[in-house]
């Protein structure tokens, strides 16, 4: 077996080891604020970042682990083999909604994305894929992805965005065929891959990135820096993903 082929079986099976558990028990337990009231962090994720970091250290002694709640390593560089790990992606919604919430797993080597996997928890589906794999559903392929314009579909704009800077955002709304906010990156990447969404604008982290871009590469969807710098999988930043067609619409727009 390649080892691409022991990373997607590896990473599948705790992926649906997770959302098994997730789907039958959605208590948080004990719930903390982060950088804010609505930055949350519950016992779930904790737990759950604990349990996927010790199933692939097992079983890929030499990977580093960048991962949202601290149980993962510090990295300055991404040489070698890096997991990008989300255990839960939506943590308000989790808690406050138990609904549209995602765990993800994004895998890099030498800084190139080759697998990733997201759960929609509550949909009872897992996204995965990569450049050289393909993209699918729980084992289907995806449909491909259809070029839309702008103009054609719904898009994403992060509610932070929107509530800090409306006016540098109303125009590509106006543009559009309207606004939808749904609060977890792992579900609005899974709505760009089904063709639901031509855009998504969101101040993101990397483990919020990983997986979708690994499985978006794959499906040639568009992710830019809003800066027009290069994808940085080490910081935050403001990025615009979606079909080529609407990802330089928005671009121009902003510019
Ligand atoms: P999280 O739930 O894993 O933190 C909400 O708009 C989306 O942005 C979620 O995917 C959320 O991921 C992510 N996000 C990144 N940084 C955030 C922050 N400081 N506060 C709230 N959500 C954040
Ligand atoms: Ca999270």
């Amino acid at each position: 077996m390649t080892d691409i082929e022991q990373i997607q079986q590896a990473v599948l099976q705790i992926m649906v080891i997770v959302k098994d558990q997730l789907r039958t028990n959605l208590n948080f337990n004990h719930v903390e604020k982060k950088s804010s009231r609505t930055d949350l962090v519950t016992e779930r994720d904790k737990q759950i970042e604990k349990q996927i970091i010790a199933f692939l250290s097992d079983r890929f002694p030499k990977a580093y682990f960048v991962s949202e709640e601290g149980y993962g390593d510090c990295l300055t560089d991404l040489s070698g083999l890096v997991f990008f790990v989300d255990p839960i992606d939506g943590t308000l919604n989790f808690v406050k909604s138990h609904d549209q919430f995602a765990s993800m797993i994004g895998v890099y080597h030498d800084g190139q994305p080759i697998f990733g996997a997201i759960a929609d928890i509550m949909q009872d589906q897992i996204f995965y894929g990569g450049p050289e794999l393909g993209a699918y559903v729980n084992q289907q392929p995806l449909a491909p992805l259809i070029n839309q314009e702008l103009s054609a579909g719904l898009i994403t704009v992060s509610s932070r965005l929107l509530m800090e800077q409306l006016n540098n955002y109303r125009s590509i709304i106006n543009h559009s065929s309207g606004l939808r906010i749904f609060g977890s990156a792992g579900i609005i990447f899974t709505r760009l891959f089904q063709n639901k969404e031509v855009v998504y604008i969101s101040n993101l982290k990397p483990w919020d990135l990983a997986a979708g871009l690994a499985i978006g590469k794959a499906m040639g969807l568009q992710a830019i820096n809003i800066d027009g710098a290069p994808i940085n999988m080490l910081k935050s930043q403001t990025v615009i993903i979606g079909t080529k067609c609407a990802t330089i619409e928005t671009k121009d727009l902003l510019s």
